[in-house]
């Protein structure tokens, strides 16, 4: 049983302050939290990329609530310390301010999240005082912002240009201003992300592939492990290649099977001569 304290925005902010990084990393799973929790990972998301990870969609707008409910209390489970984000998904925000309280509710009360986070700039700024008035902390993600993969021409690095980097700062700003505790930059210049950290007063900023001026940095956990098995994102470090160890022991076993060395005795279970002999004395009547 581990001695862990519970994490807060306190503590994050104190983190902030004393310029400490923050880690932050993907979960979907019990176990992986569970791992997850054992590390001190500060902040868990259960990202909406589980549609890709784990259901194996080819992007994050099939995603439901009812899914990303079902995970995040799996993933609480599994890890009861760690400031646990629920990804809020595709038209779970969008439609309204009083659906996305909702929505937002669900994760609270449900699946005992700490905060939610939505994707998208000045435009939900609505939405984000509506969540905010009901009391859940809400993360803001600007840059490259997968629900919006098609207007946004891919999977690519947002904010390259001078009009654009400016957007994404002003976007920074009225998240700010409405109240997020934080902001997720996916995939934006590492000098633009510097210059929204230095311009941060009440909320701070972690980085995915954004370079090192963040307050924090965030991994998906799949592409850590190898264990996506459609692409690896060039930010991505890989730190073990969990998805080949576990490919080599499925073909191990098969072979095994197949040649019939396994099972062997400490695999099965037997039964004492006494009982087998009674029982053949039942069969036969
Ligand atoms: O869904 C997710 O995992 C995310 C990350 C890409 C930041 O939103």
């Amino acid at each position: 049983m581990s001695d862990r304290k519970k994490v807060t925005l306190l503590t994050l902010f104190k983190k902030v302050e004393d310029g400490v990084p923050i880690t932050m990393l993907t979960c979907y799973d019990y176990p992986t939290a569970h791992f997850q929790e054992q590390a001190e990972v500060d902040m868990i998301l259960v990202g909406d990329s589980l549609g890709m990870t784990m259901l194996g969609y080819d992007s994050t707008l099939p995603v439901t609530m009812n899914d990303m409910i079902r995970h995040t209390q799996a993933v609480r489970r599994g890890s009861p310390n760690a400031w646990l984000i629920g990804d809020m998904p595709y038209m779970s925000y969008q439609p309204s301010v009083e659906t996305a309280i909702r929505s937002a509710g669900r994760f609270m009360a449900e699946a005992s999240c700490d905060a939610i986070k939505l994707e998208g700039g000045a435009e939900i700024v609505p939405q984000i005082k509506g969540i905010l008035a009901a009391g859940i902390p809400v993360m803001g993600h600007l840059g490259l912002t997968p629900q919006s993969v098609s207007a946004l021409g891919g999977f690519r690095v947002q904010g390259k240009g001078a009009v654009q980097a400016k957007k994404i700062m002003d976007d920074a700003k009225a998240l700010e201003e409405a109240g997020v505790f934080a902001i997720l930059f996916e995939m934006i210049p590492d000098r633009l992300s510097t210059l929204i950290t230095d311009r941060m007063e009440t909320c701070f900023n972690i980085s995915l592939g954004s370079g090192p001026d963040a307050h924090g940095q965030l991994l998906i956990y799949h592409d850590m492990f190898g264990l996506y098995p459609k692409f690896k994102p060039r930010m991505a470090k890989v730190y073990a290649d969990a998805g080949k160890l576990i490919t080599d022991g499925l073909k191990e076993y098969v072979d095994e099977v197949k040649n019939k060395t396994f099972p062997q005795p400490e695999n099965w279970f037997g039964i004492s001569d006494e009982e087998y002999d009674e029982l053949m004395k039942l069969i036969k009547g």
